[in-house]
């Protein structure tokens, strides 16, 4: 089919990508310049494995395209997939859905024949409805510009993977030839046995924040456990692993550590909270505000262990850190855990030195005034501290052999509980970590 992706950043570019992979002619529309000039080149941005290369390889044959013009995409589209941003309002806990109010009103007035247009971005509820409201009053076939919500679930690090096999696809519409036509489109997927949810726009809506919510409360219900472990000599791998076993229960987002980040949680945890709060039903949503300061004390509380464990004064105390990203394979930095603690170190005067795989750059824009290393041993040089924040796998390989004569002090805090503490206590260091023995 012949489909356009409106919004190229993580979601978009890959989205256009992937579908590209599976035969789709597919025109991308980004509006930032820069942004659509690297992705024409065949160029992406951020980190994202298997990215570059299915991009690319797809620019090269022709079959993926961009541009910045409405009227070429609705001249050339089938179907519209609207991937724009909805980040956090500045001074509020609501979603800015400002770029998906203006890719709809942009494109609106561009659709002359009849059309299905998809939004994919995670938006507060009732604002599917709204678009299809705006579809019809600006674009001159009216209601035969059809809408649906088709939200998406994929995650950075697995991105390709995820979005070329999703766990589940969700439709939320509210006209049969828009389920024909979405299930034309997913038919690879749903040949291969990917259960579909057909539903309404508000449920569509639902379903993605709702999941964001829950994943949110089981990484706070289990660093919270983890300060409890603290408190009464348990430890909290153990106990996360054996309440894991009960299938009810499931042990995967149980890993106790400095807490959830990157572009999505946070910020859409924050923004159900509000929708509620519009809705009347603030109270319903109020342990979402607890899982979110959860998350926010592991953070100040890492602060405080860093600051115990060099002597109780962190000015000019050298601390090098490992990681920068918000999770491993990817280089995206937004709301993330690790550089929130780098950054409040270097406020309170130490001597911070970052290290991370890929994020080194992205992570430079935002803190710039961090120093940044260019290998994990090279982090430690001379370091009184050593935090490792960002669960990389090269980090797990690294020995306390490998930063002998390297680090001042022998001094280790694991934020995410996956070190062998063993060894580096046996090999003489010092080592702390969130809720273990
Ligand atoms: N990143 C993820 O892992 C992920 C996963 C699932 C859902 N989502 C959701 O997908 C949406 C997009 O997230 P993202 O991480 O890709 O954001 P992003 O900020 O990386 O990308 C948004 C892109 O849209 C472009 N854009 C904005 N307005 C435009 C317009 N009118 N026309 C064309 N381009 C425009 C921006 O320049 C930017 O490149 C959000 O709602 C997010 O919550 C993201």
């Amino acid at each position: 089919m012949r489909i356009t992706v409106i919004g190229c950043g993580y979601l978009g570019a890959t989205h256009a990508a992937a579908m590209a992979d599976l035969g789709h002619e597919v025109l991308g529309m980004e509006i930032d310049p820069e942004k659509r000039a690297a992705l024409s080149r065949g160029e992406v941005s951020m980190f994202e494995p298997q990215l570059a290369e299915v991009l690319s390889r797809h620019v090269e044959s022709g079959r993926l395209r961009f541009t910045g013009s409405y009227a070429e995409v609705a001249a050339f589209g089938e179907l519209h997939f609207v991937c724009v941003g909805t980040p956090q309002q500045p001074e509020s806990l609501a979603a800015d859905v400002s770029q998906v109010e203006t890719a709809f009103a942009g494109l609106a007035p561009h659709l002359d024949h009849p059309t299905l247009v998809v939004g994919k971005s995670t938006v507060p509820v009732g604002t599917a409805e709204w678009m299809a409201q705006v579809l019809t009053a600006n674009s001159p076939v009216g209601s035969e510009a059809l809408l649906a919500w088709n939200p998406e679930f994929l995650r950075e690090g697995f991105a390709v993977q995820d979005t070329l096999h999703p766990d589940r696809i969700v439709m939320g519409l509210q006209d049969g030839r828009a389920e024909k036509l979405l299930r034309d489109f997913y038919a690879p997927m749903i040949d291969e046995g990917t259960p579909v949810v057909v539903t309404d726009y508000a449920t569509a809506e639902l379903v993605k924040v709702a999941a964001n919510a829950f994943l949110a409360t089981k990484i706070s219900f289990i660093n919270a456990m983890a300060e409890v472990c603290e408190a009464t000599g348990a430890d909290v791998v153990d106990l996360a692993d054996s309440i894991g076993y009960d299938d009810r229960i499931g042990r995967r987002f149980l890993n106790a550590g400095i807490g959830f980040g990157g572009g999505c949680l946070p910020k859409d945890i924050r923004a159900f909270v509000h929708r509620a709060g519009e809705l009347g039903i603030e109270d319903a949503m109020t342990f979402l505000r607890h899982i979110d300061d959860v998350n926010q004390r592991q953070r100040e509380r890492v602060v405080d262990i860093a600051r115990a464990m060099v002597g109780g004064k962190l000015a000019g105390a050298r601390i090098g850190v490992w990681g920068a990203a918000f999770k491993p394979d990817s280089d995206d930095v937004r709301d993330s855990p690790a550089l929130w603690i780098s950054g409040q170190l270097h406020l309170r005067g130490a001597r911070v030195r970052v290290y991370d795989p890929q994020a080194n750059v992205t992570a430079g824009q935002g803190y710039p005034t961090l120093s940044y290393a260019d290998s994990a041993i090279e982090a430690c040089q001379g370091a009184d501290l050593v935090l490792h924040l960002t669960e990389w796998p090269e980090f797990r390989q690294i020995t306390p052999a490998d930063l002998d004569g390297v680090v001042a002090r022998q001094r280790i805090f694991d934020g995410r509980n996956v070190l062998d503490l063993d060894a580096w206590r046996s090999a003489g260091w010092k080592v702390r970590a969130l809720g273990r023995r």
